[in-house]
């Protein structure tokens, strides 16, 4: 491959809120089609860095690159360039209550301009096949059950063909079997069209199943990075952190 270039990087990165640092530094990156599970505990960080990857926050201090492109500086209309290129599963789904499942869908299509109905519903269509959902289209998110509403949040999501898929908390709430769904729907967009990926969970079991690499997010650093084999037998905090047996105050 002739491009290496990662397809994420945060260089350096930190965050603050007023006298609250999140973020003291936090370098990484990912390669193309890599898919990653970035673990911590509640408050350390985690959506604040899919946010920006979105260009939806700015750091304080480093540089976010994004496909090669520094972002940090970027004004509106040219973070919605990058923001094309990554979707994204919000806690929660998100999705547009009075809207129909087709609608919600659609929304992102329709918000970047596509005004070929034809074709709208031709992507909808097949991004709701893909998630294994077909015939629901004048469904009201409402009428839905959990895991349901998170697929539809992922065929939203996948609309625009992003080439970065960020999931915050994908199947928090879920049961097993929804849980299940989810982990394979991620693993199946990662491994058919090479779309890297970055899955913020507190689920170990999802963790193990989705991703090769972990990262550990831990007092606003990058307290643990690697294959989850090797980070599960030589990091301790990830240890504490996959038993439960987890000491945020330490
Ligand atoms: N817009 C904001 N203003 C002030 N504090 C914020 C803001 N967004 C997040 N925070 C704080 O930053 C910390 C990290 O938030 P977040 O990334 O949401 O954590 P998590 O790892 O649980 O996803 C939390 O303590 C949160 O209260
Ligand atoms: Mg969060």
């Amino acid at each position: 491959m002739s491009n290496t270039a990662p397809t994420i990087e945060l260089r350096g990165v930190c965050t603050r809120f007023g006298a609250l640092e999140v973020h003291k530094g936090i370098n990484f990156s990912l390669q193309p089609g890599e898919v990653t599970t970035l673990l911590g505990p509640s408050g350390a960080g985690k959506t604040i860095i899919l946010k920006l990857i979105m260009g939806l926050m700015s750091p304080s201090n480093g540089r976010v690159f994004v496909m090669g492109r520094d972002i940090t500086d970027l004004d509106e209309q040219a973070l919605r360039a990058v923001r094309a290129d990554i979707g994204m599963l919000f806690q929660g789904a998100a999705l547009f209550d009075s809207l129909s499942v087709f609608d919600n869908v659609a929304y992102g299509l329709r918000e970047r301009g596509e005004r070929d109905e034809k074709k709208i519903a031709e992507i909808v269509h097949e991004r709701l096949e893909m998630v294994g959902l077909p015939n629901l289209d004048w469904k009201l998110p409402s009428q839905l059950s959990g895991g349901q509403r998170k697929r539809v949040g992922l065929a939203r999501a996948l609309a625009s063909s992003p080439k970065i898929m960020l999931y915050d908390e994908p199947t928090t709430g879920l049961d097993p079997t929804s849980t299940r769904k989810i982990d394979d729907l991620i693993l199946k967009f990662a491994r058919e069209r090479g779309i890297t990926s970055l899955v913020v969970t507190h689920d170990v079991f999802s963790a193990r199943r989705v991703s090769d690499r972990w990262m550990l997010l831990s007092k606003g650093v990058i307290a643990a990075d690697g294959p989850v084999s090797v980070v599960e037998r030589e990091s301790p905090l990830v240890s504490e952190f996959v038993s439960g047996t987890w000491k945020d105050d330490a």
